[in-house]
């Protein structure tokens, strides 16, 4: 394994540009072949950089979750974001919105009655798309229940102009034509919903990155995939990605062999804890396949390793997060490399942007 800059300390994470480039253009070519506009989850990545190559590469805007990941975004000259979250929006919420409104076109979500009348108490006028459930059961409303809280929304003053639904139970092993076929159903049903209620949607959003690619575009008008720059383990495991398109990774350095195993410095403060039912480990190696990180604390990860010697202690090898999203959001900046060689370290801008 070459290491970029060996005299940096561990752990730290590290973009292939090269890759990030051809996943990212990857991505544009599935949004253009299944019909639809790509509108990347700009959570994953946190930064401004990143987000220029998509937009680019073709995407329409960008969608965050949160209304500091907007003020980032919007402060980094990207002119249509989309929140794809409920917010609950007190006076302080919009306060920040009313500001923001003047910078970017601003897209909301709603999923409550609640939640439209305080939205447009505080920002009349905004333009809002409905949150559906489509099987994830985490937000949103029922298909069939949409239009009457789009009337409701439009009554109390917001401009409702369509739907949207993530998909996120298409995270596990098998499921994602089922998972998009569902999502397209909730989507068709909601949006007829909003037809009968006299309430024309023009968009139709869904999208996560592991169904994206069956993403039905006679139904849904754009995509919201976040993960896809990087990739991660669990799209690796999902078989959503392969390990020669991984573009980041977590530098880790050997540091013990105890009980015969190989201990790295790259612990859930370095690489998040997230760890799946189905996962195998709590991330993997980028150059031993075989090799399952089988413990995680914050600062140790005790990995087995079944082929051949162990690595010596002090060396380092490439570990790929199971989440990127959380991994990166640990992380001040990322060291970017392009053909083993550090070409450039990118702030992690909107990092901790959670409010
Ligand atoms: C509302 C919403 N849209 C899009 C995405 C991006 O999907 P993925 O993480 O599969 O790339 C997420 C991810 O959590 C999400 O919550």
């Amino acid at each position: 394994m070459a290491d970029p800059l060996e005299e940096r300390p561990t752990p730290y994470l590290v973009v292939d540009a090269d890759l990030l480039e051809a996943n990212i253009a990857d991505m544009a070519a599935v949004a253009a072949d299944r019909g639809v506009a790509l509108r990347p989850h700009a959570k994953t990545h946190k930064t401004p950089e990143i987000a220029r190559l998509q937009l680019a590469a073709g995407a329409v805007g960008l969608t965050v979750a949160t209304v500091a990941e907007a003020e980032t975004f919007a402060a980094h000259g990207c002119p249509d974001l989309f929140v794809a979250y409920p917010l609950w929006v007190d006076p302080a919420k919009g306060r920040r919105l009313r500001v923001l409104s003047e910078r970017a076109l601003l897209t909301l979500a709603v999923d409550s009655v609640e939640g439209a009348r305080a939205l447009a108490a505080q920002v009349p006028g905004s333009r809002v798309v409905v949150e559906v459930d489509s099987g994830q059961h985490r937000s949103g409303v029922a298909p069939a229940e949409t239009g009457a809280l789009a009337e409701v929304a439009a009554a109390s003053g917001l401009e409702v102009v369509g739907v949207f639904t993530f998909p996120g139970h298409s995270y596990a092993p098998g499921v994602q034509d089922e998972v998009a076929a569902q999502e397209a159903a909730a989507l068709a049903e909601a949006a007829a919903s909003l037809t009968a209620h006299g309430i024309a949607p023009t968009v139709v959003s869904g999208g996560s990155t592991p169904s994206v690619a069956q993403a039905h575009g006679d139904v849904l008008t754009e995509v919201r995939p976040g993960v896809y720059p990087f990739g991660d383990a669990q799209q690796w495991e999902l078989g959503t990605t392969t390990p020669d398109r991984i573009a980041l990774t977590c530098i880790a350095t050997v540091v013990s062999h105890a009980g015969g195993r190989v201990v790295l410095d790259a612990g859930s403060k370095a690489i998040a804890p997230d760890r799946s039912a189905w996962a195998t480990g709590h991330g993997r190696l980028l150059d031993h396949p075989d090799a399952r990180l089988v413990q995680l604390s914050e600062h140790h990860a005790v990995t087995v390793w079944d082929s051949g010697p162990l690595p010596a202690l002090g060396s380092r090898l490439r570990v790929v997060p199971n989440h990127v999203c959380n991994a990166v959001n640990l992380t001040d900046e990322l060291v970017v490399v392009r053909g083993g060689e550090v070409v450039d370290t990118w702030r992690v801008a909107a990092r901790g942007a959670n409010t």
